[in-house]
């Protein structure tokens, strides 16, 4: 299965799965084929070259729409055959266009559990709710902001005492740990997806 990872930022996420995948984690036969980056200075850039991974830098401010902008990455997922897309941290809304092209191939992993808090600053949303377990969303990413399938959840308690800071700093380890095996399910394709639902087969 041919990857390519899309990032903004830190890309610690990234990181995780390019760790997993240099570790001979993954069960399924994946290739991590780019990485791609719609910020020339994202930090993400810095450690997927240190680790010997192909970066490609496609900063959406040089496109005059979303539309030109997406072209561009569609040129190059189809020159390289990409056939997954995973979205670490990459903070860019993708166009009903560009998800059509790849209907449940693209994953996204968000930081609540879903459908609770979509959109951005989902642990403080969260948090300033006020509810008491909260959690991390792997999804297909749809037409729609966050409303993709769900492929997996893992659940964190809120502590009383804990801060916001303390609590994003926990959720990141569950994501670190979540996504690579997400990833390796849809890559094994041992699942199967009925309406909304998305049963393992293993
Ligand atoms: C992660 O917490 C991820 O869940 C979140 O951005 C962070 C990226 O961190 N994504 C979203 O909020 C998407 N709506 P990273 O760049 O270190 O992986």
């Amino acid at each position: 299965m041919k990857i390519a990872i899309l990032i903004s930022g830190r890309g610690s996420n990234m990181v995780s799965i390019l760790d997993a995948h240099r570790q001979n984690k993954f069960e399924s036969n994946i290739e991590i084929e780019v990485i791609i980056s719609n910020k020339t200075n994202a930090e993400g850039i810095i450690h997927a070259k240190q680790m010997g991974y192909p970066v490609e830098i496609i900063p959406h401010i040089n496109y005059n729409s979303r539309e030109d902008h997406e072209r561009e990455i569609i040129k190059l997922l189809e020159d390289r055959n990409i056939q997954l897309i995973v979205l670490a941290g990459y903070m860019r809304i993708l166009s009903k266009y560009f998800v059509s092209n790849y209907q449940n191939k693209i994953l996204n992993i968000h930081p609540s559990l879903l459908p609770s808090f979509p959109g951005l600053h989902a642990q403080r949303q969260a948090f300033e709710y006020g509810v008491k377990y909260t959690g991390v969303t792997v999804h297909f990413v749809n037409e729609e902001v966050d409303q993709g399938i769900i492929i997996m959840q893992e659940v964190l308690e809120i502590y009383p005492a804990e801060t916001i800071e303390q609590l994003t700093l926990r959720m990141l380890e569950v994501e670190h740990h979540i996504y690579p095996k997400a990833i390796d399910l849809i890559c094994s394709g041992k699942y199967s997806i009925n309406g909304r639902i998305l049963q393992r087969n293993d």
